[in-house]
């Protein structure tokens, strides 16, 4: 009987992506995938460091996790319970003291020493083995082959981060941005589409920063990465995700108008309406540039609707910069958002920044931040009532003959569908919405 292995993944795409990567190098080396943590030989924890709570969620489930361990000790089943991600990075120390009987802790970056690792604990039981390299390696070059789960799949094509947010920890967990060169990324997309794939989501800590080489070795910039992907064929939609704003350029914007594949959807993280805050967070961008590069790329495509993230109670947050947050939010009227109570990062700048927000008003403002945007998702949920949209079914429906799929503005759709239409994009009308998700019937 083959060992099974558990994956439990938090925070961003980049991690639901390296968990995939993960779990086909697992497979490779003779695991079974299981949905039932007591079930498994190798228990794994994708980590994510971003804010506290993210971090702190990890100790609780190795708590558990240790608990599972012992009664499973009992039956004479070994367990070997392993950390990956960004929490490893951050507090690889903090691991090994709080939660001693974890048997392995491996980066972001050396994720793909997994095999090795997995050898050398069968010698050596009874340690913490932890590597968190930067290593000179790309990672890459020694992962197997990705392969599509379903409709729709992220590809990696650049990790990391040069600009160091004042706030942020990515370009500590992450480390200098790194770009693949372009043929390895079409390789991977031709893979993945021929495995099944309709959708490609192109991931990066600042995907739009792209500077990889191509075959003859020249630098290519992210459009051009862009118009690569969109020529492949049977592939019918793109998407891109996380773009820094200053890195917004011409040639990208073009992408918006040429691209027939690229989504009418663009999440671009503003963070704040404030120049002051803007400035304290060390972003490139101050409200007017950013508002600018919205316009030209609404410009370019006038179906295009944005997303955003926000931190909300930065130091030295007045309510008047909070205003400004708010009237930001009111010109660009976003269809979805995500945003956060300002988090103090160890080792960051604004960690240690005298002028902190205190939590009280950190938590009214979230609140009021929280119900102006989803009055905006609501009114464009509502807009989509009548029309058709060209929905991918993703999942099954909660109820039965129900699938779940995504709009081309992300937007969670169900629908009355046959099973063969998974992985399939189908034409639906909607016929109702709420904030999270809309209604529909197949056309
Ligand atoms: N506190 C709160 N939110 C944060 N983010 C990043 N760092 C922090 C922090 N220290 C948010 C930003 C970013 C998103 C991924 O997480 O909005 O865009
Ligand atoms: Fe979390 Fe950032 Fe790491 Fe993603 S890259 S898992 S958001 S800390």
């Amino acid at each position: 009987m083959s060992k099974k292995f558990f994956i439990k993944t938090f925070g961003c795409q980049m991690n639901v992506y390296d968990s995939h990567r993960i779990a086909i190098m697992l497979e490779n080396f003779g695991f079974e995938e299981t949905s039932v943590q007591s079930e498994a030989d190798l228990v794994l924890f994708n980590t994510c460091h971003i804010r506290e709570k993210a971090a702190e969620k990890v100790f609780s489930d190795l708590g558990r996790a240790y608990l599972i361990k012992q009664e499973r000790a009992v039956l004479n089943k070994d367990t070997i319970i392993g950390v990956t991600g960004c929490v490893v990075q951050a507090e690889d120390e903090q691991i090994a003291k709080r939660a001693p009987y974890v048997d392995f802790a491996l980066g972001p970056l050396t994720y793909h020493r997994l095999p090795e690792i997995l050898t050398e604990i069968s010698r050596q039981k009874g340690q913490t083995l932890i590597d968190t390299d930067f290593p000179a390696e790309a990672k890459f070059d020694f992962l197997p082959q990705n392969r599509a789960e379903g409709g729709c799949s992220f590809l990696a094509v650049q990790e990391g981060c040069n600009n160091f947010c004042t706030y942020c920890v990515v370009p500590y967990t992450r480390g200098a941005e790194y770009s693949r060169p372009v043929e390895e990324i079409l390789e991977e997309a031709r893979h993945l589409i021929k495995t099944g794939t309709l959708e490609i989501n192109l991931l990066g800590q600042n995907v739009n920063s792209y500077h990889g080489e191509d075959k003859s070795g020249k630098e290519r910039n992210f459009a051009y990465l862009l118009n690569k992907v969109a020529e492949l064929e049977g592939l019918k939609r793109l998407r891109y995700t996380t773009s820094y704003p200053a890195d917004v350029d011409d040639d990208l914007i073009e992408c918006h108008h040429n691209l027939k594949q690229l989504m009418p959807y663009l999440h671009l993280p503003v963070q704040s309406g404030s120049n002051k805050i803007l400035k304290a967070m060390n972003r490139r961008h101050n409200r007017e540039q950013y508002l600018e590069k919205v316009e030209k790329l609404m410009t370019a495509n006038p179906d295009l609707r944005m997303s955003s993230d926000f931190i909300v109670g930065f130091p030295g947050e007045t309510d008047e910069d909070f205003e400004q947050t708010l009237s930001l939010v009111n010109q660009v009227q976003y269809i979805q958002a995500f945003s956060f109570k300002y988090s103090r990062r160890a080792g960051t700048p604004a960690a240690v920044m005298i002028n902190q927000v205190e939590e009280k008003v950190k938590k009214q403002r979230l609140d009021t931040l929280q119900n102006l945007l989803f009055d905006y998702q609501t009114k464009f949920n509502m807009s989509c009532v009548g029309k058709e949209f060209d929905v991918l079914f993703e999942q099954n429906g909660r109820h039965k003959g129900q699938l779940i799929g995504r709009t081309p503005y992300m937007q969670n759709l169900h629908a009355k569908a046959d099973k063969s239409l998974l992985n399939k994009i189908v034409r639906v009308r909607v016929e109702s919405a709420t904030t999270n998700s809309l209604c529909g019937k197949v056309v």
